[in-house]
C-alpha cells in the first residue's frame, strides 16, 4: 500500500490505534462464544436473550471498522515511515500482509454484520471463513514483527512503541 507522504514515524495516534484494534480483535477471538451461541439460537428458530458479550461482539466490531477506515486515512494525509525492507520479496510479503490485514479488519464486519442485521446465513459461513484468513494473516504479522526484534534487530517493533515525526 503506497503511502503518498513519508513520515520518519507512526504518530502517538496511529500507534494507539494499531494496538487498540489489537486489544479489539483479540476480545472478538477470546469471546466468540456468546455471538456463536446466539447466532445457533437465532438460526434454530428460538429466543435470545440479551447477553452483553454479543453486545461488545457487535460493538467491537464495529470500532475495528472505524478505526481501520481512520488509519487508512491518517495513511493519506499524514503517512508512514519507509518500510524497513531484509529483501525485496519479504518487503513484498510484509506490504501483501498489510493490505490483507486492512481488508479484512474491514471484511470481518461487514460480513458480521450482513449476518446479523440481514438475517444472511451465508454471510455468517463468510464470516466463518475469514476469521481463519484474519488469524492465519496476524499469526504471520508477528511472526515477521518478532523476525525483525530478535533476528535482524533492526528497531521495526520500537517503531510501533514509541512515537516519532
Ligand atoms: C473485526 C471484527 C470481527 C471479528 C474478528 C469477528 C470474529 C468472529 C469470530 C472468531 C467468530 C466465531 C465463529 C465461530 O468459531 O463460531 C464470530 C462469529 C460471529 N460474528 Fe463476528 N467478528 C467481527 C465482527 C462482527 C460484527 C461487527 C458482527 C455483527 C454486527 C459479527 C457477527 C458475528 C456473528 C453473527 C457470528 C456467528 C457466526 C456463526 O457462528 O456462524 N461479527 N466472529
Ligand atoms: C490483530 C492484530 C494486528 C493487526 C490487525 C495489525 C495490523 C497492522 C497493520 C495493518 C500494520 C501496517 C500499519 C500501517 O502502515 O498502516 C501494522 C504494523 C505493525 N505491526 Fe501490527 N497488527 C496486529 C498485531 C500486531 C502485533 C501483536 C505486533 C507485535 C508483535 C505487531 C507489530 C507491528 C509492527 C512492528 C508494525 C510496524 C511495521 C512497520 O513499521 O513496517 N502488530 N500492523
Amino acid at each position: 500500500m503506497p503511502a503518498s507522504n513519508a513520515s520518519t514515524g507512526y504518530s502517538r495516534l496511529q500507534i494507539a490505534l494499531h494496538w487498540l484494534v489489537f486489544a479489539l480483535i483479540a476480545q472478538q477471538y477470546i469471546f466468540k462464544d456468546a455471538m456463536s451461541a446466539t447466532w445457533d439460537r437465532i438460526t434454530d428458530g428460538l429466543e435470545a436473550g440479551f447477553d452483553p458479550l454479543v453486545l461488545a461482539h457487535v460493538a467491537g466490531g464495529a470500532l475495528v471498522m472505524i478505526f481501520a477506515l481512520w488509519r487508512l486515512t491518517l495513511r493519506t494525509r499524514r503517512g508512514v515511515p519507509q518500510a524497513i525492507e531484509a529483501s525485496k520479496v519479504r518487503g513484498i510479503l510484509a506490504k501483501l500482509t498489510h493490505v490483507g490485514l486492512y481488508a479484512l479488519m474491514i471484511l470481518m464486519p461487514v460480513s458480521g454484520s450482513v449476518a446479523w442485521f440481514g438475517g444472511v446465513e451465508a454471510a455468517a459461513k463468510g464470516h466463518n471463513v475469514l476469521k481463519i484468513v484474519l488469524l492465519a494473516l496476524v499469526a504471520l504479522h508477528v511472526v515477521g514483527a518478532l523476525y525483525h526484534q530478535f533476528v535482524l534487530r533492526d528497531g521495526t517493533l520500537a517503531r510501533m512503541r514509541r512515537a516519532q515525526g
